[in-house]
């Protein structure tokens, strides 16, 4: 049972609630489970399909569990004429997962993003709040390495 119970004490009542209690709920875990959607519409006394139509609406709210690590490589036009598709196409083979999905040990989400700011560097993803630049795919593999063993190392 995911224990949304005092954001919902919190946010009850409160008009324009319904965002920031999807935003904190998610920050628990990462993403909003299926059972905590039922928990805030009962709790809000609004409709599930409310809740989740808001919550498929906005783009900053996930309904799917994510990677410990989220890659985000840059599709901008500056990366992609250096090659920014080779980068995310040895990610996806290196992953053995798509643009969009996470690994099935939750290690890993791979995303593809608009211009990150760091053309300079091109091309460019960054994995959390790390940006790895001029990248070639034959770097890929030691770089997932790398996040690998800092989370063998936690
Ligand atoms: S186009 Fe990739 S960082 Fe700007």
């Amino acid at each position: 049972m995911d224990d949304i119970s005092k954001l919902l004490d919190k946010y009850r009542g409160t008009d324009g609630g319904l965002i920031p209690l999807l935003q904190e709920a998610q920050d628990q875990k990462g993403y909003l489970s299926r059972e905590m959607l039922e928990q805030i519409a009962e709790g809000l006394k609004l409709s599930l399909a409310k809740v989740v139509g808001v919550a498929t609406f906005y783009s900053q709210f996930h309904l799917n569990p994510r990677g410990k690590n989220i890659i985000r490589v840059c599709s901008g036009t500056a990366c992609h004429v250096r090659g920014g598709a080779s980068i995310m196409a040895k990610l996806e083979e290196e992953l053995g997962i798509k643009t969009g999905e996470t690994t099935q040990d939750l290690e890993f989400t791979l995303e593809s993003v608009a211009c990150i700011g760091a053309c300079g560097l091109a091309p460019v993803m960054s994995v959390n709040d790390e940006i790895h630049g001029k990248l070639t795919p034959e770097m890929i593999p030691e770089i997932l390495a790398k996040y690998r063993r800092q989370e063998a190392a936690v």
